[in-house]
């Protein structure tokens, strides 16, 4: 079977929104798309790996005339792609040479929270570093690092502070996949900003409390890019990496593409697409397949009606590997039948969002869970289904699955492991949560401003026989 439709409700796309601001083609002349480098270990053993990771201002090239003042992890703007083995003891220095002060968030990471997650409670200060290590237990996929100092997470992502985290396996590593980095296998972060005198950005300027926007799209920071196909299959690893912007995505001539992961790893089924939408830290990695074509074609994708990437199809070798029926096996037991279901309401729009009517407190645990054990969560978008926004429901140091949409299924390609889901006005969806590991961690909607503007909560997960105390900093002691 082959979707031809986005699954999110239509009525929902936050073109119905009032202040959102369409996509227009710069104009600018195509430029190669960046593939942002590897980074380089430290040093490297059989047991553990060392990587130091630089939050640096820079100057970029995107558009013709002045370069834009920008911020990235080890480079410039965005970041070099960080890849991470799975089992694997990894250390890692934090190093700020901002001129402020950042926090480096693993989002989609299965670590400890709220040191090593990187969220509010973990600040490096200008000109410092700080170490953390771990050793990831969890699946192959696609996650992310982003700044997350409460509450400016939104204006230092906007300046460039993020970047792809690629986690590998043996069990992805079996399957039929293209993943020549670079060549077959490319991560797309997308992004919107607009460029202001000078060409540079503005986050002021431009600020709005339901996220910025701008009307230009960036691939990997590209404007206008174009990727040279030299593969028959291509697998791209979408994130996206706006602060607000939803994505609609679709080929030239409806070219059916086939996702094969989601957020927190491979799904259990390929899933054949025409379109598919994402919203805010959503990740999903297709294969496309360029079988038909021939040296000399190109094929565009697009969000509605805006191109994104032109792909220029050059000579390849016939390859015709086609998906097993089965990919991977989800290890996700049910909740004991006495277990609560915790209930959570993303509320209001504008300065006016909250979670379960509350503004977020960096001092307050709202919620405990038992380390290891999973709990229904029923997470409510309370927007009118008029002019209310889709809002994106994160949640820190876990991946979850997708249970149900209003009592429905879930979307097709929603059978696997994810860390954000796009909740519809009015819908409920029922999600299974567990922590395996011990600590305080956030959950909130992903609309970056709406993030900082409050819409924001924090978890224990405890374990009953070692209680622990946390010394959370309010706002304040930042
Ligand atoms: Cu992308 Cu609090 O996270
Ligand atoms: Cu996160
Ligand atoms: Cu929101």
């Amino acid at each position: 079977k082959v979707y031809t439709d986005y699954f999110f409700d239509e009525p929902a796309f936050n073109t119905h929104d009032g202040g959102y601001i369409p996509l227009e083609v710069y104009d600018a002349p195509e430029k190669p798309l960046a593939v942002p480098p590897l980074l380089k270990p430290d040093k490297e053993t059989a047991t553990d790996t060392y990587y130091t990771v630089i939050a640096q201002t820079g100057e970029s090239q995107l558009v013709p005339g002045a370069k834009t003042k920008t911020w990235g992890y080890n480079a410039p703007l965005l970041g070099q792609t960080i890849v991470f083995q799975r089992g694997k003891h990894i250390h890692i220095n934090l190093k700020n040479e901002l001129p402020e002060l950042t926090t480096f968030h693993w989002h989609g990471l299965d670590v400890s929270g709220p040191i090593t997650d990187g969220g509010c409670h973990a600040p490096v200060y200008p000109g410092e570093t700080n170490q953390i290590d771990f050793t990831l237990e969890q699946p192959a996929s696609l996650s992310w690092l982003h700044a997350h100092p409460c509450p400016s997470t939104a204006v230092q992502v906007w300046h460039g502070l993020a970047t792809g985290v690629i986690i590998k396996d043996d069990v992805e590593a079996k399957l039929p996949f293209p993943r020549n980095y670079g060549v077959d296998d490319i991560p797309l972060i997308l992004q919107d900003r607009r460029f202001h005198e000078n060409n540079q950005w503005d986050y002021k300027a431009d600020y709005d409390p339901d996220g910025v926007q701008g009307p230009t799209a960036l691939i990997n920071g590209t404007v206008n890019p174009y990727f040279d196909v030299t593969t028959q299959r291509l697998r791209l690893r979408f994130l996206d990496g706006a602060n607000r912007r939803e994505w609609r995505l679709h080929f030239s001539d409806d070219l059916e593409f086939t996702q094969i992961a989601s957020d927190g790893g491979v799904l259990p089924e390929p899933v054949y697409l025409t379109k598919l939408m994402l919203t805010c830290a959503e990740r999903a990695e297709v294969i496309v397949d360029f079988g038909k074509y021939k040296p000399g074609d190109e094929v565009t994708l697009y969000t509605d009606d805006v191109p994104l990437v032109k792909f220029k199809i050059h000579d390849f070798k016939p390859d015709n590997t086609k998906l097993p029926d089965h990919l991977v096996t989800i290890d996700d037991p049910d909740p004991s039948p006495d277990t609560p279901i915790r209930k959570i309401t993303m509320d209001g729009m504008d300065e006016e969002v909250a979670l379960n009517g509350k503004k977020f407190d960096m001092s307050r645990i709202d919620a405990r869970q038992e380390v290891g054990t999973a709990q229904y969560w029923d997470i409510t978008n309370t927007n009118s289904t008029k002019d209310g926004m889709v809002h994106p429901f994160h949640v820190h140091g876990t991946q979850f699955t997708i249970v149900s949409r209003n009592g429905h299924e879930p979307y097709p390609n929603e059978h696997g492991l994810k860390d954000t889901v796009g909740v519809n006005p009015k819908e409920t969806v029922r999600i299974k949560v567990r922590f395996d590991l011990t600590g305080v961690y956030m959950y909130h909607c992903h609309i970056i401003e709406h993030e900082d503007g409050g819409m924001m909560a924090q978890i224990e997960s405890y374990d009953p026989k070692h209680p622990r105390q946390y010394h959370l900093m309010d706002m304040n002691t930042l």
